[in-house]
This record gives C-alpha cells, sequence and structure tokens, in this order.
C-alpha cells in the first residue's frame, strides 16, 4: 500500500530489529520515510541507533541526535517490548519492575521527549504497540506484561488530549496472536487452540500489524486521535 505522504517525514521505530519492527521500518521505508531505528539487539541497518529504551539517558540523547541530523521529527512509533510468560505467582519484583521499564516507562519518557518536539512543530503522530493482552488479562502472557498493555491503551488517550490542541495525534494499536517469536514461544498445542478460537482461522501475520499502523501514522488518520485499533483476526469484538 501507498502512503505517499511520508517522504521527507522522519519516523522513529523502536524495537525495530524485532519481527513487527521489522516489518515497520520495510513499511515506512517502503513509503518513502526517512526511517530512524533503535534497539537493544544491533543490526547494520541504516539510520539505526542502538541502545536500552528503558535507560532514560539514552532516550534523551537518542532524540537530540534526530534532531540534530534531521531538525524534526514527524512520527514516533513505541514498538519495543518484552513479553515473559511467567505464571502470576511466580513473577518477582524485579521481573516485575523490568517489564514495566521496557514496555511502558520508555513509552512515556519517549512519548513525552518526542511530544516536546511534536507540539513545537505543530504536527506529529505516536503511535503505540498495546495488546489484546492488555484487554483481557493475557491467555498465555505475564501479569506484568498485560499491565503494561492496558496502560498503554490509557497513556494513548493522555498522549492525545496533550497533543490535540497542537495537531499531534497519538493512537495505539491492539495486536492479538501474530505469528512472531512472540508467539514462537507457545507449544504447538498451545497454537493450534489460538487458531481455533479465532474468527479468521490463522494467526495475523506482522504486515498485517504494520499496514495500520502506517495509516494512522499518516494523513489518512488525519482525524482520528486518542484511539486503540484491534488487530486480531476477530478474537475479540
Ligand atoms: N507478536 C505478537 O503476537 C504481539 C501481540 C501483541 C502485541 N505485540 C507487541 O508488538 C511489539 C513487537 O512485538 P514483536 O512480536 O515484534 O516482538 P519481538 O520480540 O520480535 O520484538 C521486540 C523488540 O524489542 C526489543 N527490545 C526488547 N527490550 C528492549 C530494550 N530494553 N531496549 C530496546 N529494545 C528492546 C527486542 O530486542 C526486539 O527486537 C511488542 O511491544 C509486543 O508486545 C506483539
Amino acid at each position: 500500500m501507498q502512503f505517499p505522504e511520508f517522504e521527507n517525514k522522519v519516523v522513529l521505530v523502536t524495537g525495530a530489529t524485532g519481527n513487527i519492527g521489522t516489518a515497520l521500518c520495510k513499511g515506512f521505508d517502503r513509503n518513502s520515510a526517512i526511517v530512524y531505528q533503535t534497539d537493544i539487539r544491533e543490526t547494520d541497518r541504516p539510520h539505526f541507533i542502538p541502545g536500552d529504551i528503558s535507560d532514560q539517558s539514552f532516550i534523551a540523547g537518542l532524540v537530540e541526535r534526530i534532531m540534530n541530523e534531521q531538525g524534526h521529527i514527524d512520527v514516533l512509533v513505541n514498538n519495543a517490548g518484552i513479553c515473559p510468560r511467567t505464571p502470576f505467582f511466580d513473577i518477582r519484583l524485579d521481573e516485575w519492575q523490568k517489564v514495566l521499564s521496557v514496555n511502558l516507562t520508555s513509552m512515556f519518557l519517549l512519548s513525552q521527549a518526542c511530544m516536546n518536539v511534536m507540539l513545537a512543530q505543530q504536527s506529529g503522530s505516536i503511535i503505540s504497540l498495546a495488546s489484546l493482552a492488555g484487554q483481557v488479562g493475557g491467555i498465555a502472557v505475564g501479569a506484568h506484561y498485560s499491565a503494561t498493555k492496558a496502560a498503554i491503551e490509557c497513556m494513548t488517550k493522555t498522549l492525545a488530549r496533550n497533543g490535540a490542541q497542537a495537531n499531534v495525534r497519538a493512537n495505539a494499536v491492539a495486536p492479538g496472536i501474530i505469528d512472531s517469536a512472540l508467539t514462537d514461544q507457545a507449544t504447538p498445542g498451545q497454537r493450534e487452540n489460538f487458531t481455533k478460537t479465532i474468527p479468521l482461522g490463522r494467526l495475523g501475520r506482522v504486515d498485517e500489524v504494520a499496514g495500520p499502523v502506517l495509516f494512522l501514522a499518516s494523513d489518512l488518520a488525519s482525524y482520528i486521535t486518542g484511539f486503540t485499533v484491534d488487530i486480531n483476526g476477530g478474537l475479540r469484538m
């Protein structure tokens, strides 16, 4: 799908070397955006800046560097995340705090930093990766993971309220079960059970997550803010 309005737009994608992150970067790149990518796992892609998104000083340096190089940030995609499947009663405080830090605090800090830039520009779009797990309490994932994903939907509304006066939009997508490294951790039995419960009869593809994110980032969605798009094959409707 072509979204020609990304020409000369600067897009920042976190978790860029992951399954969905790679599809997002390809999608924006194909539509002529200047795509800055960051992840804790390194790659030699252009405009790639490695680092830990839960580190506040890394976030400050990341935004400063993009501003020095480009002078604007038009789209932020908060995609980085970790998904431990630790059973509820086995979650220890350090693991709880790590998941909150990587999945949620990073989204808050990076959105705050980019929102400052976008408010001054009087334009911008922030899209964050929530999850079906955040809506239903998690099926096979940890309580910390699903809690962060629920909070991302709420934080998205806060961002939308704070950005609206300056034409800065914030939305989220909530993927269901996507064929990716996260779902590879499921047993074959679990995958079969998932598939049976999905009305469209299959797991989602990473490009089926990237498409709605590109739509929300684009001017085609210029009157949509504070909203979460479900991408779950009808699993929750
Ligand atoms: N795959 C699914 O079924 C699914 C469903 C719902 C939501 N999501 C969400 O989509 C997003 C992407 O998921 P994915 O399936 O591509 O997972 P993935 O594991 O392939 O990608 C996540 C990326 O985040 C990076 N990352 C982890 N910790 C980091 C840190 N501290 N600093 C910087 N980068 C870090 C990882 O290195 C990885 O490249 C996540 O937020 C996930 O919660 C995925």
